[in-house]
């Protein structure tokens, strides 16, 4: 749906009048998958070309009103009572974010919504942040707010981990708010410092390809994975409290460390991904893009093995990606499902194709493919 037809659908519903607008992209992660919750580096980007569109008018009230274009449903709620609904509905992060903004101690004032989301559901770039950045947005602007964006970042991940129930870390939402054309983010979540790194978008392409496959124990096994990460940590911190974060920690000492096979193999992922996402980061400055696949690539294979959150779904579109001459690829996102993402020199065109067919050949499911625009 382009501006003006969803513009058009907002004045014939509230009438005539000013339109605010705002918006917040989903996010690729080049690398650095499962370190942001123990306060390790990733590198997302925000996407250009798929946006979450939020359309206003600002009221003098506490009511909100709200209808979601792409799904035909509305939304009324009173910011002086908010009840959440069941788990699962889209309605609960316009809700949430604005539970946690309240909680902050900010006073809202409702608006007149048209909501429309591009970023697809469960495809692994993040649909639920761009959905609470763009609602942080519109809380802001229409209650005459001005919150500086790692604020808005951590806010919204609260109205996440509280009120909608997901112990997701904070690389999405900083991600989304963050954005810059062109760049990546290296960001380390533990201080929330970052700086941005151009791609060559002339020369290379990123694609992202969904397998359309999502674990229903996607949400449990998440949360498991964090806790086994703690349960680590605190390990670590009663033989060795010289270490702070997880990521300054060598890797002779985790192997030195009495741990069951599985810890070890979870923090011995976390501690190389975070040196991965170092070496990510020169080879990105250096132009190093033979580099930068090949990382990606080490990645998958220890989100595969150590940290166990592949499928077989996954793999195989990152091996057929390698057989088929990308750069690199690797699962993106929590995994158990989801997307992967791909790293290629020039046209992608019959790439997708024989991707597509190879996939579709094997699994019966014709997969998501995006093209990113950074
Ligand atoms: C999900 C979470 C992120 C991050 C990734 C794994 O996308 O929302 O915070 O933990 O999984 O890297």
């Amino acid at each position: 749906m382009d501006k003006q037809t969803l513009r058009d659908k907002f004045l014939s519903l509230y009438g005539s009048g000013d339109i605010v607008e705002v918006s917040a992209p989903g996010r690729i992660n080049l690398i650095g998958e499962h370190t942001d919750y123990t306060g390790g580096y990733v590198l997302p980007a925000g996407i250009q070309n798929i946006q979450c569109h939020l359309l206003f008018r600002p009221r003098h009230d506490y009511q909100v009103r709200l209808y979601d274009a792409k799904f035909d449903e509305t939304l009324e709620f009173s910011l002086l009572e908010i009840t959440l609904d069941p788990p699962g509905s889209w309605t609960n992060y316009p809700k949430s974010v604005a539970l946690a903004l309240q909680e902050a101690g900010y006073e809202l004032l409702g608006f007149d919504g048209l909501l429309y989301n591009e970023v697809p559901i469960g495809a692994g770039i993040s649909s639920s942040a761009s959905l609470e950045v763009a609602h942080a947005h519109a809380f802001i602007k229409s209650s005459n707010l001005d919150l500086p964006p790692k604020r808005i970042a951590t806010l919204c991940q609260r109205a996440e981990n509280k009120f909608v129930g997901v112990q997701c870390g904070i690389m999405d939402q900083m991600a989304s708010v963050l954005a810059k054309p062109g760049n990546f983010i290296f960001l380390d979540t533990h201080y929330l410092t970052y700086h941005y790194l151009e791609f060559d978008t002339t020369s290379f392409t990123i694609l992202v390809i969904d397998t359309k496959v999502k674990r229903a124990l996607a949400a449990s096994e998440y949360n498991k994975r964090r806790a086994e990460a703690e349960a680590g940590i605190e390990l670590l911190k009663r033989h060795h409290p010289e270490y702070k974060l997880l990521r300054e920690v060598p890797s002779h000492v985790i192997n030195k460390l009495s741990l069951s096979p599985t810890l070890h193999k979870r923090l011995k992922h976390i501690v190389e991904e975070n040196l991965r996402v170092l070496e990510a980061e020169s080879a990105l400055r250096e132009g190093d893009y033979i580099k930068l696949g090949e990382l990606l690539f080490e990645s998958h294979e220890s989100l595969r093995h150590l940290y166990e959150v592949s499928c077989p779904e996954l793999n195989f579109l990152v091996d057929t990606g390698k057989r088929l001459g990308c750069l690199g690829a690797r699962l993106m996102g929590a995994g158990f499902g989801g997307a992967t993402i791909h790293l290629l020199k020039g046209d992608p065109s019959s790439y997708i194709q024989e991707l597509t067919h190879l996939y579709e050949d094997k699994f019966r499911i014709t997969p998501g493919v995006y093209r990113i625009s950074l």
